[in-house]
């Protein structure tokens, strides 16, 4: 199973919005993958179907997983499609002070639930909530890639040091292999500041670790997100579905540049 979390503390910078959409089409694409929602907000879970009420109650999270003293993960997983399952997430601020006062090695509890699931996922695909609190450090600490998504506009670049710090921090003593890239998000070609932000990104990340694939700021990602839907399902012909496909195999591509995949695992997955 590799792991691809997505993470920007920054608000609002299209995380969910780009795991949705990277989960629906790897599991499309023939891949078993799993959807964790590790955001209290449950945006990913509603849009791959959840009932947060119903969550409330059951409390089968992802917090209470990484909480609970009990190793079967699959109880806490919801199928949403074909291949595609969700560790969903709701508000549950009991679960989130908890996680805050965990202190020996309190970022490797998701790592270690989640452990049976390599065996049962070709992808595991985390949105992470917009801090760098408990939750992102479990997602980081598992994570073979780390997407950080940036808005190109003008403070896109505020805070991205901490959190490279942070990142960096993490992958030294649980992921030294681990992979971190820049994507382009919400993003104008035709606006010469988001042009000028992307450079400005390119800069700061390297050219090879920004994704070539930017995702356009089109109307039709926001309607899809009201109607809790993946734009790659509601509008297979948007130019945004398209750039989620380029994405998608910039993403399987990385992958096996850098070692962790092998091109049979692809073609194996895309099979069954
Ligand atoms: N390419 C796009 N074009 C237009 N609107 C977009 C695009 N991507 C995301 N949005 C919209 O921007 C808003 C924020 O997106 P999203 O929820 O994915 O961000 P986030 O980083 O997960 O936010 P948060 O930090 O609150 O979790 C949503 O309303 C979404 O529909
Ligand atoms: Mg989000």
């Amino acid at each position: 199973m590799k792991t691809i979390t997505i993470a920007n503390h920054k608000g609002g910078v299209a995380k969910t919005t780009t795991a949705l959409n990277l989960a629906v089409l790897l599991a499309n694409q023939g891949s078993r993958v799993l959807a964790c929602d590790l955001d209290p907000q449950g945006n990913l879970s509603l849009a791959l179907g959840a009932d947060l009420q119903e969550l409330e109650e059951s409390r089968l999270t992802s917090h209470r997983l990484m909480l609970s003293d009990r190793d079967d993960y699959s109880t806490y997983v919801q199928k949403t499609r074909p291949r595609l399952d969700v560790l969903p997430s709701c508000l549950d601020h009991d679960a989130e002070s908890m996680l805050l006062s965990q202190r020996v090695a309190g970022e490797l509890l998701l790592k270690q639930k989640l452990a049976a699931a390599k065996r049962d996922y070709q992808f595991c695909v985390i949105d992470t909530p917009p801090s760098l609190q408990t939750p992102t450090l479990n997602a980081l600490a598992m994570s073979d890639l780390v997407i950080i998504p940036i808005e190109t506009s003008m403070f896109a670049l505020h805070g991205i040091s901490q959190l490279l710090r942070t990142i960096g921090q993490v992958r030294r003593i649980h992921a030294p292999q681990q992979i971190i890239m820049a994507l382009s998000t919400l993003h104008n070609a035709r606006q010469k500041l988001d042009r000028d932000v992307r450079e400005q990104v390119m800069a700061k990340f390297g050219s090879d670790f920004v994704f070539n694939t930017s995702i356009p700021r089109l109307v039709a990602v926001g309607e899809a997100t009201a109607q809790l839907q993946a734009v790659v399902e509601s509008q297979p012909d948007s130019a945004a579905t398209f750039a989620f496909h380029k994405l998608a195999a910039e993403v399987i591509n990385v992958l096996i540049e850098e070692g962790l995949m092998d091109e049979q695992e692809v073609s194996r997955s895309n099979q069954k």
